[in-house]
């Protein structure tokens, strides 16, 4: 869909967006810049198109192969990309085993409870490689699996979600994690999607002050999957307290099975690490996109693992000695690439926290970053936004020190950027903004941390290697400093690019590649401009500044959801006819989405039916789809070739200008929508 066309919000927002002045740059420290891995200008150089694809052996240098590639990047089968080809490494290996000979008593993963009075889990590199090596065993010999297989992971933020991970990627089975957060019909598309037999999760875990049973969802989730005629043989239970189980559900004789109980088998286990080819996948993440299917972006092991190692020591200036805090959820990329695999593959101390940031107050992060000593922090504007909003005040009241922090997944406004510079950060870190997808694998558009001032608001420069340019819906190049939003792509293929949406090649060029595409039948990768999606300002300087998305995809948290996606799950509603979902402003989470249902005739509409259908979404997607509001109206506004008009539904959700409506088939509709909605909000407010 072209910039003109787009019918959702984000159209006025880019207008308006470009109009914002540039803000003053802040400069990194002095003292950051002594320390930092990445210093010398020079890279960009090394870097450059003229170096492109050999550019990137220096991020594949930072990893142990066991046979080196010949080939740097394959273009002949464009614009499936395959990198690194010939070489033979193992994710697990590079991430555990290879950090033993001299950092084997260092930990690796900080495990924080959410519940306060339980204590911190340190589990050395050593306890790591004893417990992947074990679980692997369970995976190969227990449940039959090998290289090339896909497993679906449903677990939420603890140690063992990470352990499963490198597990199976130490057998070169593919793991494919389900944000935990997601219901159980979520976790069973993805399942019969990926074709997984093997379903692993956990019995429950902690959320807001909870014990959240876990389990329930496997069972909707096998059983949501039979429905598709798909069969999960096996569901390994990890339990959150080991030997006690902690959901109201029953195991399933035969098909459910305590890993607990399993491991007492393998204890003392060791598996060799499966040398796999560089472009064997790794994992798959499911991601929204513009039509109601999720999809399965592919990431490969050698290019992958290469481009987060690489991105994590010059974009997050990881050192080894370094306590490393992102405060994503694994179940997302962000927590695959900078939780995993990056900072791990450096051999750094990575902290997985279980629970919620402000939990049992805003005065958490800070504790647990006083507690361990973090020293870098990474984490998204909507946790920021709720942070300051719950405790402004709280970071100044504790001892810790970031020398670096991150941002990522949505535009920070200014404002929470510089309370982020000076409260969080104590005017002391370099802040990184980093502009990416999940289909990228890692960083697109970054300042490298002592190299580019900071720009509040802005990403920054491509990072090494990445070459991005601005279109017009024409194919004409926007160029940088003109004031002028157009759709940013990027000019080259990159390492951690995903290599195909899983089993749909043809949605992964026509979504990404086709539009700009010079010439279909090109073997070169010059030819193939990549679409990310987004709309984008390049300043004078360089500076990307991100507007939104341009497509139906609204971004709740920081998060993608397809509004075809929460569409059709209302949809699932028998009474409900017809459903048109548009983003609306959040204070902390950014966006999130309005539901309009009109109902099928001979239905009244009730709060009992608003609540239904809200349910459905919750039950189909998740909690983090769940519409501020349901608004049942009469009739949609549309257009008179009958599409309906979500840009005037987003005005009227925002409290904006809905602009002229006259050429709409029922314009009348608006004025009515507009009073409901003005009244029931207005209403809300006052009580
Ligand atoms: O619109 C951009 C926004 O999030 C989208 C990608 O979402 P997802 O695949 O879920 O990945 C999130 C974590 C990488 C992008 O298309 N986005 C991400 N980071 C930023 C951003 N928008 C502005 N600034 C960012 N730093």
């Amino acid at each position: 869909m072209s910039l003109k066309e787009r019918d959702v919000s984000e159209t006025s927002e880019a207008e308006i967006a470009v109009h914002w002045g540039e803000e003053e740059y802040y400069y990194p420290s002095a003292k950051f810049i002594a320390q930092a891995n990445m210093t010398d200008p020079k890279v960009f150089e090394r870097f450059s198109l003229e170096n492109f694809p050999n550019c990137f052996k220096e991020y594949a240098d930072l990893l142990s192969w066991y046979e080196y590639w010949h080939t740097t990047l394959d273009t002949s089968d464009a614009p499936c990309w395959k990198w690194f080809v010939g070489g033979r490494i193992n994710a697990s290996y590079n991430c555990i085993d290879r950090h033993l000979a001299k950092n084997k008593n260092k930990t690796a993963i900080h495990f924080v409870p959410e519940p306060e009075e339980e204590r911190t889990d340190h589990i050395t590199y050593q306890e790591l490689y004893v417990r992947v090596n074990e679980f692997a065993a369970i995976l190969k010999d227990f449940c039959g699996l090998k290289a090339g297989d896909t497993v679906t992971l449903h677990m939420p933020m603890v140690a063992e979600l990470p352990i499963t991970m490198l597990a199976c990627a130490r057998l070169g089975i593919i793991h494919s994690q389900v944000f935990g957060g997601f219901s159980g019909k979520a976790c069973s598309d993805r399942i019969v999607d990926s074709s997984s037999n093997v379903l692993i999760t956990m019995d429950a875990y902690y959320r807001n002050g909870q014990l959240i049973d876990h389990k329930e969802k496997a069972d909707i989730a096998v059983a949501e999957a039979a429905k598709e005629k798909h069969k999960v043989d096996k569901v390994l239970v990890w339990q959150r307290y080991p030997g006690t189980y902690s959901s109201q559900t029953p195991m399933v004789q035969g098909r459910d099975f305590f890993v607990n109980d399993l491991l007492k088998d393998y204890y003392g286990a060791r598996v060799d690490p499966v040398e796999m080819p560089a472009e064997a996948p790794l994992f798959l993440m499911y991601t929204s996109g513009t039509t109601g299917k999720p999809k399965g972006a592919q990431h490969s092991t050698g290019g992958y693992l290469a481009y987060v190692a690489g991105t994590s020591k010059y974009i997050q200036d990881i050192h080894p000695e370094d306590v490393y805090w992102c405060m994503a959820d694994i179940g997302w990329i962000t927590g695959h690439s900078y939780i995993v695999y990056g900072p791990l593959s450096l051999c750094a101390s990575s902290v997985i926290y279980e629970g919620v940031p402000t939990y049992p107050d805003a005065g958490r992060p800070w504790r647990i970053a006083q507690n361990l000593d973090v020293n870098i922090f990474h984490t998204a504007p909507t946790a920021i936004r709720a942070l300051r909003k719950a405790g402004p005040d709280e970071p100044l009241k504790y001892n810790f020190h970031f020398k670096h922090m991150t941002t990522v997944g949505e535009p920070i406004e200014p404002e929470v950027w510089k309370w982020y510079y000076q409260s969080i950060g104590k005017g002391e870190a370099a802040i990184v903004d980093t502009w990416w997808q999940t289909e990228n694998g890692g960083f697109l558009c970054s300042t490298i941390p002592a190299i580019n001032p900071m720009k509040p608001g802005s990403a920054g420069p491509g990072v090494p290697g990445i070459h991005p340019i601005v279109y017009d819906d024409d194919g004409n190049v926007v160029p940088p400093g003109s004031g002028k939003a157009g759709n940013i792509c990027i000019q080259n293929p990159w390492p951690g690019s995903f290599q195909t949406i899983w089993h749909d090649r043809d949605r992964y060029v026509s979504q990404y590649y086709e539009t700009y595409c010079k010439d279909p039948k090109s073997k070169r990768w010059q030819d193939w401009p990549y679409k990310t999606g987004d709309a984008a300002v390049v300043a004078e300087d360089g500076y990307v500044r991100i507007l939104g998305r341009i497509d139906d995809v609204i971004n709740v948290s920081g998060h993608r959801l397809g509004t075809k996606e929460i569409e059709s799950a209302a949809l699932i509603v028998a009474e409900v006819a017809e459903a048109a979902v548009v983003p609306v402003k959040h204070e902390v989470k950014g966006k999130e989405p309005d539901l309009y249902v009109v109902l099928m005739p001979g239905h009244t509409p009730s709060d009992d039916l608003a609540k239904k259908v809200q349910d459905a979404i919750v039950t189909e997607i998740g909690a983090i789809a769940r519409p501020r509001m349901v608004w049942i109206v009469a009739d949609m506004p549309k257009t008179r070739s009958g599409k309906i008009m979500r840009r005037v539904l987003s005005a009227i959700s925002n409290g904006t200008e809905v602009g002229d409506v006259m050429t709409l088939a029922n314009p009348e509709i608006v004025s009515e929508i507009t009073k409901m909605v003005k009244e029931k909000l207005g209403s809300a407010k006052r009580s």
